[in-house]
C-alpha cells in the first residue's frame, strides 16, 4: 500500500483542501465527544507549521443533502480555534465563488472550515461536477478522514481525481496500525469481540479466521454462539437465526482457531432491574437475561489476552454503560493493557469498542485506538476502503 503523504510535499503558501472526519456526537448543540477533533490536530499542526492555507472539509451527521442548522459545523470551528490557539474562519457553504474567495484569503499557516459537505446531495452521490467545485478551493488535497474512508463520496474520493492527493497523518497512522493486524501479525494474535449481533460481524469473523489464533467472545453475540451450541440463554438478546454462528463455529474448528465462549454470566431479571444482577453458571440462566460475562469467563479471557502479542479489541463484553455489567469489559481491558505494557500491539477498533475503552479508562494504555467505526469494521472485513483506494498510486 503506497500513497503520497505530507512528507512528500512542500505545502508553503498552497491552499490545502483537507478532508477530516469531524463527525462527532453532538448533544443539545454541544460537542459530546471530541476524540475525532483532537485526532485531527497532528495534521493541522503539521500544515500550520508548514505554512499552508488549510481549508477543512467534513460532514456532520446525516442531513440527507439538505441544509439543516442542527448539523452545522459552526460549533466545531469554534472548538478547533480554541484547540489550535489560532482563528478558524467558518464559511457557511463548501462550494461556490464565496468559498473559493475565502480559500485564497486564508493566511499562510491559517485555517478555514467549510460548512457540512452533506448539505449538498451531490456529496454522497460522488457527483464529478460537485467534486470539481470543491477542488476549486484547493491547490492540493489531503485526506485525513479515516473514519469516512468507507464512503465513496465527492469529498473522500471524487476530489482526489481533480487535485494532487496525499494521505494525512491520522489516515497514515490508522492504516499503519490496522495493517499490523492483517499483514503478518506477531503471534499469538487474539481478537476480543463483542457487540449485539453476530450478523453485524460475520465479515470480521470470516476475514480474521485466516489470521487470528483465538477469539474471545462476549456481548450479545456470545448469547447467539451459546444458543447455537444448545445452551438455554433465557430471555437474553440473541440473533433469531443461529446459522451464521453455527457456520463460524465450524469454520473455526476446521481452521484450528480457538473460539472461547462464556462459562458464566452476570444476569438480571430484566434489562432495567440492576438490583437483581447476579452471577450464574451457564446452565442456570433460567428465564433471566445475560448482560455481562461472568468473573470466571473474564479471568479465562484475561489469561488468553495476557499471552497474546497482537490484540484487537472489537466490542464490549457486556452492557458496560451500566455499573452492574462493566466488570467483564474492564477485566479484559486491564489484561490487554498489561499485555501492551509487556510489548504486545493492541488496537481498539469499531465505534462501541473505542467508546468502552474511553469510558472504562484503558484507551490510553492501548497501542492504537481507531477513530473509525464502520470504516474499521470494513477494514477488518478485508474490504478495500474507497477513500484509501483513491489515494493509492
Ligand atoms: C462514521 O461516523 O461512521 C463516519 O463519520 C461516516 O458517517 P456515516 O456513517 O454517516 O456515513
Ligand atoms: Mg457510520
Amino acid at each position: 500500500m503506497t500513497f503520497a503523504t505530507l512528507d512528500d510535499v512542500d505545502v508553503r503558501g498552497k491552499r490545502v483542501l483537507l478532508r477530516e472526519d469531524l463527525n462527532v456526537p453532538m448533544k443539545d448543540g454541544a460537542i459530546a465527544d471530541e476524540t475525532r477533533i483532537t485526532a485531527a490536530l497532528p495534521t493541522l499542526h503539521r500544515l500550520r507549521d508548514g505554512g499552508a492555507k488549510t481549508i477543512i472539509l467534513s460532514h456532520l451527521g446525516r442531513p440527507d443533502g439538505k441544509r439543516d442548522p442542527r448539523y452545522s459545523l459552526r460549533p466545531i470551528a469554534a472548538r478547533l480555534a480554541e484547540l489550535l490557539g489560532t482563528p478558524v474562519t467558518f464559511v457557511d457553504d463548501c462550494v461556490g465563488a464565496a468559498c473559493v474567495a475565502a480559500s485564497h484569503a486564508v493566511p499562510d499557516g491559517g485555517f478555514a472550515l467549510f460548512e457540512n459537505v452533506r448539505f449538498h446531495s451531490e456529496e454522497e452521490a460522488n457527483d464529478p461536477g460537485f467534486a470539481r467545485s470543491l477542488a476549486e478551493s484547493g491547490d492540493l488535497y489531503v485526506n485525513d478522514a479515516f473514519g469516512t474512508a468507507h464512503r465513496a463520496h465527492a469529498s473522500t474520493v471524487g476530489v482526489a481525481a481533480d487535485l494532487p492527493a496525499y494521505a494525512g497523518l491520522l489516515m497514515a497512522a490508522e492504516l499503519e496500525a490496522l495493517t499490523r493486524l492483517t499483514h503478518d501479525p506477531v503471534r499469538p494474535f487474539v481478537c476480543a469481540i463483542g457487540g449485539a449481533k453476530v450478523t453485524d460481524k460475520v465479515g470480521v469473523f470470516e476475514n480474521l479466521l485466516a489470521t487470528v489464533d483465538a477469539f474471545v467472545i462476549g456481548g450479545g453475540m456470545a448469547n447467539t454462539f451459546l444458543a447455537a451450541q444448545g445452551v438455554d440463554v433465557g430471555t437474553s438478546l440473541r440473533d433469531p437465526d443461529l446459522g451464521p454462528a453455527t457456520r463460524i463455529i465450524a469454520a473455526a474448528k476446521a481452521q484450528g482457531v480457538s473460539l472461547h465462549l462464556p462459562v458464566d454470566a452476570v444476569v438480571a431479571d430484566r434489562f432495567d432491574a440492576d438490583d437483581t444482577a447476579r452471577v450464574v453458571a451457564l446452565d442456570a440462566v433460567g428465564s433471566a437475561m445475560i448482560l455481562d460475562i461472568g468473573p470466571a469467563t473474564a479471568a479465562a479471557y484475561a489469561q488468553v489476552l495476557r499471552g497474546a502479542r497482537t490484540i484487537v479489541f472489537n466490542g464490549p463484553m457486556g452492557v458496560y454503560e451500566k455499573k452492574a455489567y462493566q466488570d467483564g469489559t474492564r477485566v479484559i481491558g486491564e489484561a490487554i493493557a498489561a499485555a501492551t505494557a509487556a510489548g504486545a500491539t493492541s488496537v481498539v477498533g469499531g465505534g462501541d469498542a473505542a467508546a468502552a475503552a474511553h469510558a472504562l479508562g484503558f484507551a490510553d494504555a492501548m497501542t492504537h485506538v481507531s477513530t473509525g467505526g464502520g470504516a474499521t469494521l470494513e477494514f477488518l472485513e478485508g474490504k478495500t476502503l474507497p477513500g484509501v483506494a483513491a489515494l493509492l498510486r
